[in-house]
């Protein structure tokens, strides 16, 4: 295979890189991948066997001379300085026309800047978030790429061949200018933590609050992946409760230290929605809650001072009941979510000239990608209708289904509230629903108590023009 001109380039054959390989292969793409640890780029050819278009190098220059001109290269290195590095050491061999992508978890204002430094040498830059993991990447993923719309059509049927499909659609599209990429994928993570955080609460409220045992747990989850909560979270939420830890016999999740870890683009999601001040409570409180996990010692000294004497009181209504009601807040507090998440991209696309099309996010989230549900179908559905809506919640369908499970959020957070168990995640969820319907939220006092103590002067209802009143 070495004549060959190799239709696709990967530089970095970890697993990511090297199951994405082995997927492009699959689908008659000849790819050749770089990484300087010869054992990895051998070991890409033994696993893709023999006869596939598969082949692995140590050599920048080989692997840039076998390229098909203009030469698509995708880096799956980590975000950082890993990924400028790679881009120093690829940049004195390429052409005008070649294009580069950083298939990584990289950080928007970095792709920003790199955008621009390859635009000089007329290479384009593309940052796309691919989501589904390991798995995903062998055999599907979602992939959200950004960048330069006309050069996508060079990286379009490679793409689109190994993405994953729902209904004969395949989760990638060009979303949008820049760093439009990696900013969705960001935002997908941010949605990913709340959701991860609203389920860790529905078991949290389950068990402690309910007495639901290990098996009730494990057979609500997994029947909730057969109702309109179906998603690959819910799901793998139901795998999880079922599996043995095999030292000790009881389930696995027992002995999982509750300290949770993150890479950070749960935070960036909240720390850019603060900076483009539109508000993703639910997502915030995610963040806050790993981080708050962290905190054990004074956890454990805490519950021993301040000992919660309320779970002992049994829940009124029955299992089967409470479940229901669960399972309505738990949807209701899924789509807050989502809304959340929506209405910073369509900020953020305004802000930073993306043009994102929401309808394209929602259909490339369908599948492959981590928050993949049944319900971005409906999401999807409401951007196809109103391409400019401003928010899910305005939608009649979304927004009516929310309003039929209201009564249950507000019983499940009531009964959490009352056993002292945290649920922050869903008390933000039905905040924001609360918040974002009331017309007029009592932040009047907020602008009369700045114009009291600073002068920074108020508008009223009646009429236009800004005001100042002399309060004492
Ligand atoms: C995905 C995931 C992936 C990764 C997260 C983990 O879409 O495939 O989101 O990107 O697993 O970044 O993030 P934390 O370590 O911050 O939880």
């Amino acid at each position: 295979m070495n004549d060959l001109q190799y239709e696709f380039g990967m530089v970095g054959l970890g697993v990511m890189g090297r199951n994405l390989m082995l997927n492009i292969a699959d689908n008659d793409f000849s790819v050749i991948g770089l990484d300087l640890d010869g054992a990895k780029a051998a070991a890409v050819e033994i696993e893709a066997g023999p006869g596939k278009p598969v082949r692995g190098t140590t050599s920048t220059e080989e692997f840039i001379q076998s390229l098909r001109k203009p030469r698509a290269i995708m880096l799956l290195v980590p975000a950082g300085p890993p990924v400028d590095a790679v881009i120093k050491s690829l940049l004195p061999l390429l052409e005008p026309g070649d294009i580069v992508i950083d298939g990584g978890n990289s950080y928007f204002p970095d792709t920003e800047r790199r955008v621009l430094e390859l635009e000089e040498k007329e290479i384009h830059f593309f940052g796309m978030g691919i989501s589904g993991g390991e798995q995903g990447a062998r055999f599907g993923p979602s992939m959200m790429p950004g960048g330069n719309r006309e050069a996508y059509e060079r990286l379009r049927p490679v793409f689109e061949a190994v993405a994953a499909k729902v209904n004969g659609e395949p989760c990638v599209t060009f979303l949008g200018n820049g760093s439009a990429g990696n900013f969705v994928k960001m935002v997908h993570n941010g949605i990913e933590y709340g959701i991860m955080q609203l389920i860790a609460e529905t078991y949290d409220v389950l068990r402690r609050g309910a007495g639901l045992s290990d098996d009730e747990l494990q057979a609500t989850f997994q029947a909730w992946n057969d109702t309109e909560l179906q998603s690959y979270l819910i799901e793998i939420t139901g795998e999880i409760l079922q599996k043995q830890d095999e030292e000790t016999g009881q389930r696995l999740v027992h002995v999982i230290s509750d300290r949770a870890r993150s890479k950070g683009t749960g935070k960036w999601t909240s720390q850019n929605a603060m900076d483009l001040q539109v508000p993703v409570p639910t997502i915030d409180m995610a963040v806050l809650m790993r981080d708050i996990s962290k905190f054990k010692e004074e956890r454990v000294e805490a519950a021993n001072l301040l000992p919660n004497n309320r779970l002992q009181e049994a829940i009124s209504t029955d299992h089967q009941e409470f479940i229901a009601k669960m399972r309505n807040a738990f949807y209701f507090a899924m789509i807050s979510t989502y809304a959340q998440g929506m209405a910073q991209l369509k900020v953020a696309s305004e802000t930073y000239k993306y043009e994102l099309q929401l309808q394209d996010v929602a259909k490339i989230w369908r599948g492959g990608c981590i928050i993949r549900a049944a319900c971005l179908t409906d999401i999807r559905s409401a951007y196809e209708q109103n391409p400019s809506l401003p928010n899910l919640l305005l939608d009649s369908k979304i927004g009516g289904d929310l309003l039929d499970r209201q009564d249950d959020i507000r019983i499940i957070v009531k009964v959490a509230i009352d056993k002292g168990i945290a649920v922050p995640a869903f008390m933000s969820a039905l905040a924001y629903f609360d918040a974002y319907r009331t017309e007029t939220l009592p932040t009047n006092i907020i602008q009369a108590q700045r114009d009291y103590f600073g002068a920074h002067t108020y508008e009223r209802t009646d009429k236009e023009g800004i005001f100042h009143t002399i309060w004492n």
